[in-house]
């Protein structure tokens, strides 16, 4: 069902204008209002231009988009994503409570937490030196080869837990580009490191490539018989898995009910368990699980993914911006936007509607972003002073990790503070002209140079608080945003959970490698095509 957002626009027509910062001087109690906590977590809309109208208006949307009987659905196992005839369960691998999980009239849970046990004992095994490389000698590095949902999810999670990291060290290998394999490996050891090919599919022409390599790369320090030690896989095709040459007991399987995007809850995670145990992991699934009750069960104007969802409405629909920064002021989320780009990008960038419509409307926004305060150097200068709005999506801890460092963390935070305070306020005319005054210019000069210093101000933007970033923090952080975006595609009435978009690029990769080895010759090619393989041509 397409959308119907002819009242918001309306409104929105009627207050496009206003300042935001209007908002606070008539309702002293905005902050409050327009913010809300949850399980530790703190969402701040309240520098954005909804109001109360606007609000109500958006809590329609979500009755009329049928987004809390999809919500049903989805946790239910319906098969909701309708082109590839699959049911979206990723939320089971860290369903926490006794009640049955049912696809096709079966409980997967009791599989999810075989699963889990094994993928538990393999990483106790590995960190306790237990289970070893062939020489007998403990594994101190992992090789994750993945790309995609097989790579963003479990790198991002690694980077962002380091304080929590006391197993092997992970590297993750993801591009095709022969120099990333060529980087991480040849700083390994053989005899001490583990690799684990990470494929849904076990077909990803980037992860089986790289994958070959590195067995081969083993093999220079591991006898061929005893390559099976130092080989894992996580994928949902056994047969493939098998043929690769890897044994049974290292393969971690999982379903094709959880989407590659939606995947590093289960075994994708391996990686991360290896580095931080078990025992983490288990309260990264914990901050996953209760988010999901928290979006189960909380009431529309109290609940964290949907009135994010309706931010991201609101800005990208409505008003119009086609793309939102994600802006954490934590280094260790570096690889947030990135994760984040392929959640939200791959989920709601399509222009069909489930039904085959067009969409009459924009699809999901552009999400971009870099870690605070490095952000602030290179691109805020558009964000403030640009011609283009671009909502910004600010994120920030309470503490930091190190106490001995709390002074830049409070540095940190007043950064944070202050971007979104800036973004708002801005800075008008007559106090950029005050400012040259003092300085000392006149005249002409005065106010052109006042001209340059003058920030419009009334540009949107959110801020999300946590405590700290635990595992649990992380858990809570990474479902609230997927099931936003499953708020925000139901609305928008698309199917979130399919890619059909990746495929065209893949199919015409495949086919012009044989014309750049010269096997082939171009026929049928575009002319700018030829002539740039003519180019690259070796
Ligand atoms: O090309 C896109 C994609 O299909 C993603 O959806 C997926 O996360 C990635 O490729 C990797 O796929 P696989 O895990 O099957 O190798």
């Amino acid at each position: 069902m397409l959308a119907d957002f002819s009242e918001l626009q309306r409104l929105h027509s009627s207050i496009a204008a206003r300042p935001i910062l209007d908002l606070f001087h008539h309702d002293t109690e905005r902050a409050q209002k327009f913010s809300i906590h949850a399980d530790g977590l703190y969402f701040d809309y309240s520098k954005t231009n909804i109001d109360d109208a606007a609000r109500t208006a958006l809590f329609d949307l979500i009755e009329k988009s049928g987004v809390l009987k999809k919500r049903s659905e989805m946790f239910s196992g319906e098969k909701i994503n309708d082109t590839e005839g699959r049911a979206v369960l990723h939320t089971a691998l860290r369903h926490q409570s006794d009640e049955p999980v049912v696809v096709d009239g079966h409980d997967v849970m009791p599989e999810v937490r075989a699963t889990l046990k094994r993928m538990e004992t393999f990483c106790d095994e590995i960190r306790s030196g237990v289970r070893t490389g062939a020489s007998g000698e403990k594994f101190t590095d992992i090789v994750n080869i993945g790309i995609g949902g097989s790579d963003l999810g479990p790198v991002m999670a690694y980077e962002a837990l380091k304080p929590f990291v006391d197993g092997p060290h992970c590297h993750f290998v993801s591009n095709i580009d022969g120099a990333h394999i060529h980087d991480i490996l040849n700083a390994l050891n053989p005899k001490t490191t583990l690799v684990i090919v990470a494929s849904k599919t076990f077909t990803t022409i980037e992860t089986m490539t790289n994958a070959t390599f590195a067995r081969d790369w083993l093999l220079t320090g591991v006898e061929q018989n005893d390559l099976s030690k130092h080989l894992a896989a996580v994928s949902t095709a056994d047969d493939k898995t098998a043929e690769f040459g890897i044994t049974p007991d290292m393969v971690f399987g999982f379903e094709d009910w959880v989407g590659g995007r939606y995947s590093m809850w289960g075994p994708i995670g391996l990686s991360v368990m290896l580095a931080i145990g078990p025992q983490n992991f288990h309260a990264f699934l914990s901050g996953a699980c209760a988010m999901d009750e928290h979006f189960v069960s909380a009431e529309t104007s109290e609940n964290l993914p949907i009135l994010l969802a309706l931010v991201g409405i609101w800005h990208n629909q409505i008003c119009g911006y086609s793309t939102r920064a994600v802006l954490p002021y934590e280094q260790r989320l570096l690889r947030l936007p990135a994760y984040l780009q392929q959640l939200e990008m791959e989920s709601n960038g399509k222009s069909v509607a489930v039904d085959g419509q067009s969409l009459p409307y924009h699809s999901g926004p552009v999400v971009w972003g870099e870690p605070g305060t490095n952000g602030q150097h290179a691109f805020y200068q558009l964000i403030h002073q640009g011609t283009r709005v671009i909502p910004c999506e600010f994120m920030v801890g309470k503490y930091g990790h190190e106490d001995n460092l709390s002074n830049q963390h409070e540095i940190l935070v007043s950064n944070c503070l202050a971007q979104s305070e800036a973004l708002m306020k801005g800075r008008s005319f007559e106090e950029a002209r005050n400012l040259m005054v003092a300085k000392g210019f006149e005249g002409d000069e005065l106010e052109r140079q006042a001209r340059h210093r003058v920030f419009p101000g009334n540009r949107p933007s959110t801020t999300l608080v946590y405590d700290k970033l635990t595992p649990y923090v992380l858990g809570q952080i990474v479902a609230l945003y997927e099931h936003r975006v499953f708020v925000e595609g139901v609305i928008l009435g698309i199917n979130s959970y399919d890619q059909w978009g990746v495929e065209l690029g893949k199919e015409l990769a495949v086919a012009l490698q044989p014309v750049l080895s010269g096997e082939q010759d171009g026929a049928g090619k575009d002319a700018s095509t030829l002539a740039l393989v003519a180019l690259l041509k070796r």
